[in-house]
């Protein structure tokens, strides 16, 4: 990617997995999550060292490459942010809606279009791409691989804008997977929640074999 810059929205288990990622493939990592900076501070050091905390408003602003790495019920809340504005930024869309966390009541979806159609709706000044989360974190962790050295898995991911798409699949790529992209945002239901590619570890083919049958 052109900025090599990345900022990574939620300090859990992936957003510090990708963060790690990040530094192992050269990016500059910042990382944020609600609380104040100081309070990931050491856990950011130990599980992705040079991956920098800061706090989010700040992440967003230094950055014009954001991973979404945060519940999807607490998305609304960086739109109440002060002093932030999206227009313009990359924005890859991880999130999942999984009930035990986001609560029985789906309160994020509307009906028909996938989650991260939503939050392009909710950013309409962003370029929004779906990728990395249809991969469990311990497997994004265990599975990274140089290019060129066999078995490399896949991650899928949709998106409208061809430019974001192409910054997107260098990204994967050099996170140290195969890149796959499966068509526009709308697409990307098929990779969420209920789908069988939904945790799918597997390399390119037999991703494409399972999601050729999707129709
Ligand atoms: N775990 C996986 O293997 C995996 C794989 C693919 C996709 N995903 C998706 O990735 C997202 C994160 O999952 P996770 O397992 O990493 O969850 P997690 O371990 O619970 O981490 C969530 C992180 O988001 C932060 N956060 C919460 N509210 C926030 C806000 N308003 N602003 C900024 N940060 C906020 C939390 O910190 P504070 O509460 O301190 O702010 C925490 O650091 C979910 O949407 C999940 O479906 C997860």
């Amino acid at each position: 990617m052109s900025s090599k810059k990345i900022g990574v929205i939620g300090a859990g288990k992936l957003g510090l997995t990708l963060a790690q990622l990040g530094v192992q493939a050269g990016y500059e990592v910042m990382i944020a999550c609600s609380r104040p900076p100081e309070a990931i501070a050491l856990t950011v050091d130990v599980l992705a060292p040079g991956a920098k905390a800061v706090d989010t408003a700040s992440l967003i602003s230094a950055n014009d490459v954001l991973i979404l790495a945060l519940p999807l019920s607490k998305f609304r809340n960086l739109l109440q942010l002060e002093n932030v504005s999206f227009t313009d930024k990359l924005v890859i869309d991880a999130m999942n809606y999984w009930w035990e966390v986001d609560g029985k009541e789906n309160a994020f979806s509307n009906g028909a279009d996938s989650y991260s159609e939503k939050v392009q709706q909710l950013l309409p000044t962003a370029k929004v791409v779906k990728a990395f989360n249809h991969m469990g974190y311990h497997d994004l962790a265990d599975e990274a691989r140089a290019k060129g050295v066999p078995k490399r898995k896949a991650i899928a991911y949709a998106g409208d804008d061809e430019w974001a798409l192409e910054r997107v699949r260098e990204l994967i790529e050099s996170f140290g997977f195969d890149a796959l992209p499966i068509g526009y945002l709308a697409e990307g239901v098929k990779l969420e929640p209920g789908s069988p590619l939904f945790g799918a570890n597997l390399e390119k083919e037999a991703f494409l074999t399972i999601f050729n049958q999707l129709g």
